[in-house]
């Protein structure tokens, strides 16, 4: 190959933030996610060796393999997803080219805030172009997906990659797992903003809680569409059926489906909100909306906290002091759960405030760990760009 033919690609991979929706991906529903300015950005460079080398500056840790070995490989951590991304594109024999590829991420790990869908989307996207399969966002999508339930272990829902491939700048998209129609929209939220807190508590996805809940809300669809078969997804359960199908459900998965009926519903709010709200005129007054979209937070963290049970004590405690706090609307847990990020909404005058670090001192003194708070812009999602 000549040295001219060499592409050498930059790929920008990014994160996301979710307004409401948690654990619908999988579950039949409308998510509200976002991409937002954190990400993982990469550096590909076709080279004529043999082998592909991938670098993970922030780790210093680097792998070496050639195309032929990468089947019969053993890997964990990040490499378990450079691995599967590669084998799901097609390259388990094959050598298109030699690769050299730099990867660094300023996405926490383990905050919620969906690192490993980054970089799984950002590694597709970027093969894709380099060797121009063709495939399309949704397709890259559906692959990284797959990367987590096939190499990870993970049976997450869609949520995470459709964010990182399709999120638009100051825009929430209204992502329906179902048809897979993507809807961005904008949410004026006229003086108040949203932000995060990192609890600093690493969650861990694949510890199975995340798997074990899946199961028990697919096998209860199972049997409400023996008793309902007129039901197309949980969107259409009506509260007479569901009285009736709790009879035949165990008391945990009871509890489950109760949070995804009620969280259904809480999005479909939202989404009547945000369109009330983008009629409002620049200035106009909204506080009654900011108080709604807060009210809505606040329960949902209070069904994943005691009906899906996916809280945790750190987490917990931190978004009551949050909510105890003047100027903030309110707040949940964000994520697969066990830790990680809580996304306020709160004036944005609050951000600033003296109390977030007399409450992080707080939270360090009972629990040792160092909360964070995080500002956050919707962004847009993967690009790339060729570098000469
Ligand atoms: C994780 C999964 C997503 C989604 C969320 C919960 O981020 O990867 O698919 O299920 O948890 O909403």
């Amino acid at each position: 190959m000549e040295t001219s033919t060499l592409k050498r690609l930059r790929v920008i991979a990014p994160g996301r933030i979710n307004l409401l929706g948690e654990h619908l991906d999988y579950n039949h529903g409308i998510v509200l996610p976002a991409a937002i300015d954190r990400f993982v950005e990469f550096d590909f460079n076709e080279t004529h060796r043999p082998t592909v080398l991938i670098e993970a500056l922030d780790l210093n840790e680097q792998w070496e393999f050639l195309w032929s070995e990468l089947n019969d490989s053993f890997t964990t951590g990040w490499k378990t997803y450079v691995k599967g991304v590669f084998l799901l594109m097609g390259f388990d024999s094959h050598a298109p080219s030699g690769l050299h590829i730099r990867f660094k991420s300023n996405i926490p790990i383990g905050a919620g805030l969906s690192s490993s869908a980054a970089l799984c989307c950002g590694l597709a996207y970027g093969l894709n172009e380099i060797y121009a399969l063709g495939k399309s966002r949704m397709e890259l999508a559906l692959l990284a997906q797959q990367t987590e339930h096939q190499f990870a272990g993970v049976k997450c829902g869609l949520m995470d990659q459709v964010a990182s491939l399709f999120g638009q700048a100051n825009h929430l998209l209204a992502f329906d797992c179902i048809s897979h129609d993507i809807t961005p929209f904008e949410l004026p939220l006229q003086g108040a903003q949203l932000f995060l807190i990192d609890s600093k508590v690493k969650h861990n996805l694949a510890s199975s809680a995340y798997n074990e809940r899946r199961a028990s809300l697919e096998e209860a669809w199972g049997l409400a569409r023996a008793s309902f078969p007129h039901l197309e997804t949980w969107r259409d359960l009506n509260a007479a059926e569901f009285e009736q199908l709790s009879f035949q459900l165990v008391a945990t998965t009871q509890k489950r489906l109760s949070y995804v009926v009620e969280e259904i519903a809480r999005v479909r709010a939202v989404q009547n909100l945000a369109k009330e709200m983008a009629l409002l005129a620049p200035g106009q007054h909204s506080e009654v909306f900011l108080a709604q979209l807060g009210t809505y937070l606040n329960q949902t963290h209070v069904g994943l906290q005691a009906q899906y049970e996916v809280s945790c004590e750190e987490i917990d405690f931190l978004q009551e002091a949050i909510c105890a706090q003047k100027g903030v609307l309110g707040a949940r847990m964000m994520g697969g759960g066990f830790g990680g990020c809580l996304l306020v909404l709160a004036k944005a005058s609050f951000f600033f405030d003296r109390a977030l670090p007399t409450l992080f001192a707080a939270y360090e003194k009972r629990y040792g760990l160092a909360a964070e708070s995080i500002k956050v812009k919707l962004n847009n999602g993967v690009s790339s760009v060729y570098l000469t």
